[in-house]
């Protein structure tokens, strides 16, 4: 697992305040085709544990913190999205869980894929299988 996973994206700032633009293919390493966001997260909840045959990710914490632990099968490490500047892309086949939520948090991720449920693979054990197989 490799740091420049993790991006910090540039700020606009003014006297007004801040501001982060993400465009395909410039910060973004992919065609942005869906936007979800995740808040209100209960205590103690771990989210995602699954991976994507197809989709890749890219997770922007914009409010509060959470920390995202990827894994290709053979390690894992963990990132901490604490400011709304910083990015974590997550590629295909990398097992993904999102954890420690604060109460505030509002994680949004860019995909590069419509959903699909058929591109997720939900079990760890199916995941390292995967990976043998050079998927
Ligand atoms: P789920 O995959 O469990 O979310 P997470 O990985 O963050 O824990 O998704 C929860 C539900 O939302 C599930 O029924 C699928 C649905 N969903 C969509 O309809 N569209 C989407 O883009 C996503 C990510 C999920």
């Amino acid at each position: 697992m490799n740091d420049s996973l993790l991006k910090n994206l540039k700020i606009i700032g003014d006297s007004r305040g801040q501001l982060v633009a993400l465009e395909s293919n410039i910060e973004i390493p992919f065609d942005i085709k869906r936007v979800f966001y995740i808040y209100g997260t209960k205590e103690g909840i771990n989210r995602g544990k699954h991976s994507h045959y197809t989709t890749k990710q890219f997770l922007v914490s914009v409010k509060g913190y959470c920390k995202i632990t990827l894994d290709n099968g053979e390690t894992k490490k963990t990132y901490d999205l604490n400011e709304p500047n910083l990015g974590l892309f997550q590629d295909k086949m990398i097992w993904g869980e999102m954890h420690d939520f604060s109460e505030d948090c509002v994680l949004m991720v860019l995909a590069s894929e419509f959903y699909d449920e058929k591109d997720y693979i939900r079990e760890y054990k199916k995941f390292i299988e995967e990976v043998k197989n050079g998927k």
